[in-house]
């Protein structure tokens, strides 16, 4: 049983969730509470292996077949749910997991962007049921600003080609969808906008859900100081 608060931060690349992460994490600390954070394909050994096999560069006559991959990446997850997010949130309400990515992405990128919508969503349902996150924090950034600061990042990686752009472009529309079907859960936050916007934003979220969370638990509130 979960008594914990699970979070996931989900957008496309570029959106400044990895970025933002360790402020978020400070926000639940600073209202005393520990927690754990994890990238997802990673976070445990075994599937830090996984994330290594499935974002390894390989030659086209060896590539994944479209549900090798899909399969890889939920095998990487339930390992880490099970391991280490599960038994870390059955042991407290104190206790906050906060993920780099979860099945939102799996959601936009293998089944939008591959076209494995059905194949996803049945997963899913098998397997991460009880594992869905609290909230989740969903950087929504356009298409363009995110293409941009892919191309800043990478200095090597010049122009998308056709294809690459057509699969980005279908990941963001699987990320609208998908906040369309669960409003309550994700949290759009802009993040178009100048970074300290940005986190304004994440600040009153995360104050938000800790005080809902409180309200639900009947917790005593830890006031957050002012970094
Ligand atoms: P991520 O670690 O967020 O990439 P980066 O370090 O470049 O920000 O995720 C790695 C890649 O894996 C990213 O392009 C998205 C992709 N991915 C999927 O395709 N499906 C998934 O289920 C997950 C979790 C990630």
């Amino acid at each position: 049983m979960r008594k914990g608060l699970f979070i996931s931060l989900e957008g496309p690349d570029g959106s400044g969730k990895t970025t933002n992460l360790p402020f978020v994490e400070t926000i639940f600390r600073l209202h005393g509470f520990h927690v754990k954070t994890y990238r997802d394909p990673g976070g445990c050994a075994v599937s830090e292996e996984i994330r290594s096999f499935i974002l390894s560069k390989r030659d086209p006559e060896h590539s994944f077949h479209s549900l090798t991959e899909l399969l890889l990446f939920e095998a990487a997850r339930v390992q880490l749910h099970k391991t280490e997010i599960e038994p870390f949130l059955s042991k407290s309400e104190k206790n906050v997991v906060i993920i780099d990515r979860f099945c939102d992405s799996t959601f936009a990128y293998q089944g939008f962007g591959n076209g494995n919508v059905k194949e996803v969503l049945g997963l899913e349902a098998l397997l991460f049921q009880e594992a869905i996150p609290n909230y989740t924090l969903f950087f929504n950034v356009s298409l363009e600003t995110s293409l941009e600061r892919i191309q800043k990042r990478k200095k090597e990686y010049n122009r998308l080609n056709e294809k690459e752009l057509l699969f980005r472009e279908k990941t963001f529309k699987g990320y609208q969808e998908r906040l369309r079907t669960y409003p309550e859960r994700m949290i759009a936050i802009d993040a178009d906008c100048e970074a300290r916007y940005v986190k304004e934003q994440l600040r009153t979220r995360c104050e938000g859900i800790i005080e809902h969370f409180h309200e639900s638990k009947k917790l005593p509130i830890i006031q957050g100081k002012e970094d």
